[in-house]
């Protein structure tokens, strides 16, 4: 009787984000709330919007037939055909109801998706740095993550990715807004990209999905927009959820979305539904298919983390620390700074910023050592009060 070996060696690669929260939870006790600036976890702070929570009084006080019973796996057809009219908005191409399965969040969408496409030992790029937990979704399946560098502003880089595919490539997977860079990918970039996998399939004979994982479309910076691809490449699907620009990360409610134009798409969404049954999630929760499906589209200010931004950025300039400059989500990525022993080591310099009551999380995970995280949906108080510790840190490495 025991724990498989190779998820005891998983957990032990994967609780960074973990331990820094817990971190912060033990400090908060011993030291108070005020004088602890947790950036460990991605768990947005805004409250979500007042027609989300009037949909729910209402839903909630229905008396219907069958309100919470099952339902089709792929989900309620009046929330799919809400969700197509949201993609389709997005895409700027039409897709239908039928191609779209709702999921228990994004996480829920991309493994029900791996596991409809995923052969034993194919693999899906990404570009690096990229959400650690697309390692653990890709294994779930049998597939292998293989990480592309980008460049040094963290865009797309076509030659990494061109040395990485191989006929096992089942797919490539991007996520812009980004997490942990906050990047946004160029619509140049996606073309670039769109052609290339185009030309691979010309010479391999395996069209790779592009897989666009988009749960932060909506929270960008300035004039910026997040590029369309169904129009670019008809192997494509999109993978969402509500837990960023909602903030219901809690309610598991998201969803996948298959290009029409897609080759063998009724095929797709035949397995992704299939998958989303035999993993055990049945159907995505009913009572947010419904809230969602009247919400989806209600009006979000998101300036308080373009507030929240340009208040760290301040912060970290005063105290030295370099860092690539959001273009939308709310994560910070910073460089390690030089230690007066010569250490840029991302693990020991997150122990250091412990010791000053900082929860950041190591950029190992996400594929870029002597690289930091910080998840800047915190309150503004917590921000402007970590001023004097991200200083006195630096100062003291
Ligand atoms: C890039 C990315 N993809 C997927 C997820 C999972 O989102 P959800 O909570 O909707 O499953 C997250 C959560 O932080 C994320 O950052």
């Amino acid at each position: 009787m025991s724990v498989a070996p190779q998820i005891l060696k998983a957990m032990e690669n994967s609780s960074a984000i973990r331990k820094a929260f817990e971190a912060g939870i033990k400090l908060k006790k011993e030291f108070g709330n005020d004088n602890v600036y947790d950036f460990s976890l991605g768990n947005p702070d805004l409250e979500p919007p007042v027609e989300v929570k009037k949909a729910m009084q209402k839903f909630a006080a229905s008396d219907d037939t069958g309100t919470h019973g099952y339902m089709p796996n792929p989900g309620y057809d009046f929330t799919r055909a809400a969700m197509a009219k949201k993609v389709s908005e997005e895409q700027g191409v039409s897709i239908e109801g039928k191609n779209v399965i709702m999921a228990c969040g994004a996480a829920g969408g991309l493994n029900a998706v791996f596991k409809a496409i995923l052969a034993p030992g194919d693999e899906i790029i990404v570009p690096s740095p990229f959400f650690a937990e697309y390692t653990h979704y890709c294994a779930n399946h049998g597939g292998v993550l293989v990480p592309a560098m980008t460049n040094e502003d963290f865009s797309i880089n076509i030659e990494t990715i061109k040395k990485a595919l191989s006929p096992k490539t089942a797919a490539v997977l991007i996520n812009s807004p980004n997490n942990p860079t906050g990047k946004i990918y160029s619509k140049e970039d996606i073309k670039l990209l769109a052609d290339t996998l185009t030309e691979h399939a010309k010479k391999t004979g395996r069209k790779p999905y592009i897989i666009a994982d988009e749960p932060y479309r909506a929270i960008v910076y300035g004039n910026k927009t997040v590029a369309p691809l169904f129009p670019v490449y008809d192997a494509s699907i999109v993978v969402s959820s509500f837990a960023k620009n909602l903030s219901l990360p809690g309610e598991r409610i998201g969803y996948v979305a298959v290009n029409s134009a897609c080759p063998e798409a009724e095929l797709l969404c035949s397995a992704i539904i299939f998958a989303t049954r035999v993993l055990g999630y049945v159907n995505a929760p009913a009572f947010f298919q419904r809230v969602i499906s009247e919400t989806w589209n209600a009006p979000v200010d998101f300036s308080s983390y373009l507030l929240r931004r340009n208040a760290l950025t301040k912060i970290l300039d005063d105290a030295g620390i370099h860092y690539a400059e959001p273009e939308g989500a709310f994560y910070l990525f910073c460089k390690v700074p030089k230690s007066k022993s010569g250490s840029t080591d991302e693990n020991e310099f997150c122990s250091h910023l412990e010791k000053h009551h900082i929860l950041a999380v190591p950029g190992t995970g996400f594929g870029k050592k002597e690289w930091i995280r910080l998840a800047y949906c915190v309150s503004e108080k917590t921000i402007a009060n970590s001023a004097e510790a991200f200083k006195a840190a630096v100062k003291t490495w």
